[in-house]
């Protein structure tokens, strides 16, 4: 990594301390381009985010981020890893935010590189707004969400004529055992709910969909991994989802559908597998 970048990083350990940014008071103006890398098979992000990932001084990642996304980077550019698993940031979200707004300052072509797309749960509005107050040059490319991601890997599309006319996503991330979602909202017929970070609250999610009138039978998938070479699907109902995936111990990062589109996938797996094997021949 360039000296310049090890100063920078140096400046946001210290977080309490004021950003040092005079250090290269005549350097062209930087600019940051917030990045969708897409749900983790590598050929799924947009030409425009290889493009600009290949002209990056500074890649900034999450952990969501697959390896070989990387790579469409030039070996020159300093890759920092800023983390973001859950309950265990790297850096917290203010320092990241610092971090940006100080290397474009130095003049930095910066990529700032988030799993799936930035706007759908990727903190992409609050760093954008970070940047913007800053003066910053900033631009958003999508990526395809984990939700998009999955429902192409596993044969389960979100909406479909016969069994689901809308699509909502939320979060199932647990505070204090509890989640604050509009359950009646949620429990309506004829639509699919996604549910990201959902896999803690699994139960809870299903027990309140239950409890405000969705039939225990509906189909409910969880999908570990999507789109990547080790991807496991464990496929229920609202009342037998929770166990089955205790019991396959699925691991983040896992995304739950909900809804009568699962039904699609005992017709549709069969081919969307044979892509799959012969994709690498492709
Ligand atoms: C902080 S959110 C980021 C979402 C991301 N911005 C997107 O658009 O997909 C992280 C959550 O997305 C879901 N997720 C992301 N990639 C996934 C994948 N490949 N397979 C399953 N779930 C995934 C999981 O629920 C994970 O906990």
């Amino acid at each position: 990594m360039e000296r310049l970048d090890e100063q920078l990083l140096d400046e946001m350990t210290h977080a309490s301390r004021p950003l040092r940014t005079e250090f290269a008071p005549n350097a062209p103006r930087g600019r940051v381009v917030l990045v969708g890398a897409g749900p983790g098979d590598p050929e799924l992000i947009t030409l425009k985010a290889a493009r600009v990932l290949g002209r990056a001084d500074v890649v900034v990642y999450d952990h969501l981020v697959s390896p070989a996304v990387l790579e469409y980077a030039p070996q020159t550019a300093a890759r920092v890893y800023v983390g973001k698993e859950r309950d265990r940031h790297t850096l917290p979200q203010q320092e990241i935010n610092h971090l940006l707004v100080a290397l474009a300052r130095a003049g930095k072509h910066v990529v700032r590189l988030k799993g799936g797309d930035p706007f759908v749960f990727g903190r992409g509005g609050e760093e954008m707004q970070a940047l913007a107050q800053e003066g910053i040059h900033c631009e958003v490319i999508p990526g395809i969400t984990a939700a998009c991601g999955i429902a192409a890997a596993t044969g389960v599309p979100l909406t479909h004529r016969d069994y689901a006319h809308g699509c909502v996503f939320v979060t199932g991330h647990l505070r204090d055992g509890s989640m604050d979602l509009d359950w009646d909202a949620l429990a309506r017929p004829r639509q699919t709910i996604v549910i990201y970070m959902g896999l803690r609250g699994l139960a809870v999610v299903a027990q309140q969909l239950i409890a405000h009138g969705l039939a225990a039978t509906t189909p409910a998938m969880v999908v570990e991994n999507g789109t990547n070479p080790q991807q496991r699907v464990v496929t229920g109902t609202l009342a037998t989802l929770p166990a089955l995936v205790e019991a396959s111990a699925l691991r983040s990062p896992a995304l739950a559908v909900v809804g009568e589109v699962v039904r699609c996938r005992d017709a549709i797996a069969a081919a969307i597998c044979d892509y799959t094997m012969q994709k690498a021949a492709l």
